[in-house]
């Protein structure tokens, strides 16, 4: 399973020195939450910051939208993302935003927010490379995961054996190194963090990612 650090929960004064930490923790993905004050009650920053991190690191970018009209700014974070995720709750910008990246060759992700029923992403799930289940309400980064969603962790697995379909999934919010073993075992792909990693000093990632590695559990 891959672990994405979120950079939300990291130190932006020292970007550099996270980004290679996560580098350091033999990780291969960066998650980048893109919040602009309408779709989600917060501000993060926008496509500047994310050409700017790509010319710090080959590191995966995964660049979560949390914006309102996203197929407006789709290309612009092409430019400088390897995976560009948008909500389903975002409606028919969703599925035009798909409509693009299918176009292009581009990888692309649809998420769901906790109160959203997987049932929706149906029609998409054989046009993206990942699936993001919110374990919290998109906004904020050390929030509490909600467990009682994690039920689409098995049914979207279902889904995609039944129906033999190649996209990950990926859970986001709440994730610590505790309940990082049950998502694993509950079936996910990959998870994001943000509190957990950052909060922790450089030689605890290393530590901690490591034992999560050659954990047998
Ligand atoms: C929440 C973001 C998450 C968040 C995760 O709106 O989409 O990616 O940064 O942070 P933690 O792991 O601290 O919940
Ligand atoms: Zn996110």
């Amino acid at each position: 399973m891959d672990i994405l650090p979120s950079i939300i929960a990291s130190d932006f004064s020292s970007l550099n020195d996270e980004i290679k930490s996560i580098e350091e923790c033999n990780l291969k993905f960066i998650h980048l939450d893109v919040m602009d004050g309408h779709f989600v009650n917060n501000l993060t920053f926008g496509p500047l910051i994310v050409c700017a991190i790509r010319k710090m690191t080959n590191l995966i970018l995964d660049t979560h939208l949390m914006i309102s009209n996203p197929s407006k700014y789709l290309l612009k974070f092409y430019e400088c993302s390897d995976i560009v995720d948008v909500h389903i709750e975002t409606g028919k910008e969703a599925f035009e935003c798909i409509e693009i990246a299918k176009r292009n060759n581009f990888k692309i992700g649809i998420v769901v927010n906790p109160e959203t029923h997987p049932k929706y992403i149906f029609p998409v799930l054989e046009d993206v490379e990942q699936v993001i289940i919110m374990t919290v309400n998109p906004g904020f980064a050390g929030q509490e995961m909600i467990e009682s969603v994690l039920w689409k962790i098995e049914f979207l697995h279902n889904f995609r054996t039944k129906n033999n379909l190649p996209f990950k999934i990926t859970i986001d919010g709440g994730v610590n190194w505790n309940n990082i073993y049950k998502l694993k075992n509950l079936g996910a792909d990959r998870v994001v963090m943000g509190k957990s990693f950052f909060s922790l000093s450089i030689d605890e990632r290393k530590n901690y990612t490591l034992k999560f590695k050659t954990s047998p559990q």
